[in-house]
């Protein structure tokens, strides 16, 4: 009988009707990892070269972009997917990236850090995620955020496009190149059926302690490596049971010291913050600690 049931499983296999289950990717859990938010966001513009520049500069194992698409199909690196510039509030979609170089990001960041605000910074315009891949290449992992993927069609498919054409998916690294991010499910998906070889970390914003439900649980297994999840609600169990089903924990965003040394003592497997200064020096601080 168990011949008989083995035989018509790799007949089904053989004639394409029944795909093998494929393997979500996994990301090291034994390294706490500093995800630079928006590059190092408090001390220059956010997802600026210069603030990415900054992050690797401090030590930062990823660089943090929020990714949306222009009316002409390129992809940018912005937090928001309305930006007001020339007095007017527009939709990211509905403006073209020429249209984009009129908002001066450093000109709002100034505005509102006049403790780290430079002149300088007023030159900076916004980039193309592919200059960003040309500028960096594999010097830098990526850590991307799909953000509002159904406002986008086709993102999915241009982002695999510019990481394929950039090379920038295989490293000598322990640490992943690339890994994806997003609030949406489909969206995540959508990559883990063209490209499983990249960990895709599902976010979620918890208004009490973070929880997930067997079922939740079932089919995030099926394709993330991680979930990543609002600071306030992280709690020693909830990462222990995330844990258990073999997915990593990156809690957002953390700027304090204290905060940080916490996550890592909580067994958290990094952390998003605009200061990456202050998460580099906690993660050494902490396992030379550890090494005592
Ligand atoms: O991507 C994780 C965290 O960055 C989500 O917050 O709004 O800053 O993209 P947000
Ligand atoms: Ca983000």
């Amino acid at each position: 009988m168990k011949r008989i049931t083995v035989a018509l499983l790799l007949l089904l296999l053989s004639s394409g009707s029944v795909k093998p289950a494929v393997e979500r990717a996994s990301i090291p859990d034994d390294e706490f990892l500093v995800i630079a938010h928006r590059g190092a966001s408090a001390y220059a513009p956010p997802h600026t070269l210069t603030a990415y520049e900054l992050a690797i500069q401090m030590g930062s194992d990823y660089i943090e972009l929020d990714l949306h698409m222009t009316k002409d199909g390129k992809l940018v690196a912005l937090h928001d997917s309305y930006l007001t510039f020339q007095d007017t509030e527009q939709a990211i979609a509905d403006v073209t990236f020429n249209d984009l170089q009129l908002y001066l990001p450093g000109e709002e960041f100034n505005e509102r850090n006049p403790r780290y605000a430079s002149p300088i910074y007023k030159q900076l315009r916004i980039v193309e995620l592919e200059d960003i891949f040309h500028h960096f290449g594999g010097s830098v992992n990526y850590y991307i955020e799909l953000k509002s993927p159904k406002k986008y069609p086709g993102i999915e498919e241009e982002l695999l496009r510019q990481l394929r054409a950039n090379n920038l998916l295989s490293s000598e690294n322990v640490i992943p190149p690339v890994i994806i991010q997003s609030f949406s499910e489909d969206s995540l998906k959508s990559i883990f059926d063209m490209e499983p070889s990249i960990p895709l970390i599902k976010l979620y914003s918890f208004s009490k302690d973070a929880h997930l439900s067997k079922k939740k649980l079932g089919k995030l297994k099926k394709y993330a490596s991680g979930v990543g999840v609002n600071v306030d609600s992280v709690t020693k169990e909830f990462i222990e049971s995330m844990h258990k089903e073999g997915l990593v924990v990156h809690p957002f965003t953390v700027n304090d010291e204290k905060t940080i040394r916490k996550l890592i003592k909580l067994g958290a497997n990094g952390v998003f913050t605009d200061k990456p200064d202050i998460a580099v020096r906690a993660k050494s601080e902490e396992s030379s600690l550890d090494a005592d």
